[in-house]
């Protein structure tokens, strides 16, 4: 299996966008990563030695969460949900709203998805002021489940991200400023 991926091979490949997709923003875009041979499964092999498999479900965030989501679940051989943008999903389903860097979203999740009691990993490409990943930690507890954790490629310090998700074990594989 492939080991895992370094964080200044990460952060050397981070490419920044000033004031996408609105002034004051920086974008950072994880194109170049995801474009190196092999380095997406040495992202999801991180994740795999942080959580060492106690979890059982990868939730993975619309839309770039599922990069990484996909590539932990295909490595680990664990189920893989997709929590969605609003009215992406058929039935009945449970939602949250949340602020984002720019602007309001919300994530759904169908009600049959996880079962009661499981342990769900909450994966995204990166961490900012962390609504995204609370409203998927809310997913997972409207479920009856419990979160495991959640695991994100990048994390962009000084957003409040982590300290609003202080009650979860969270994975960064590379920090910057933000
Ligand atoms: C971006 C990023 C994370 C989220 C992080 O997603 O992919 O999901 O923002 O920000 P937060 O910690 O402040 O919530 P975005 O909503 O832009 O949508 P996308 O993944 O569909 O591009
Ligand atoms: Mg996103």
């Amino acid at each position: 299996l492939t080991a895992g991926v370094a964080d200044d091979r990460i952060e050397g490949l981070l490419e920044e966008f000033p004031d996408h997709p609105e002034p004051g923003v920086v974008f950072r875009d994880l194109s170049a990563l995801y474009a190196q041979p092999g380095l997406l499964a040495g992202l999801a092999a991180r994740v795999d030695e942080e959580f060492g498999g106690a979890y059982d479900r990868v939730l993975a965030v619309e839309s770039r969460g599922f990069v990484l989501g996909a590539a932990l679940a295909a490595r680990t051989g664990t189920p893989l949900t997709l929590a969605r943008k609003p009215g992406k999903l058929p039935g009945p389903v449970h939602s949250a709203d949340y602020s984002l860097e720019y602007g309001m979203d919300r994530l759904e999740l169908r009600k049959s998805a996880i079962a009661p009691g499981e342990r769900v990993l909450c994966v995204d490409d990166v961490l900012a002021t962390g609504g995204t990943l609370a409203a998927a930690a809310q997913l997972v507890r409207d479920s009856g489940a419990e979160v495991a954790g959640m695991a994100v490629v990048l994390e962009l310090a000084g957003l409040g991200g982590r300290d609003r998700l202080s009650s979860h074990r969270l994975a960064a594989l590379c920090e910057v400023p933000a």
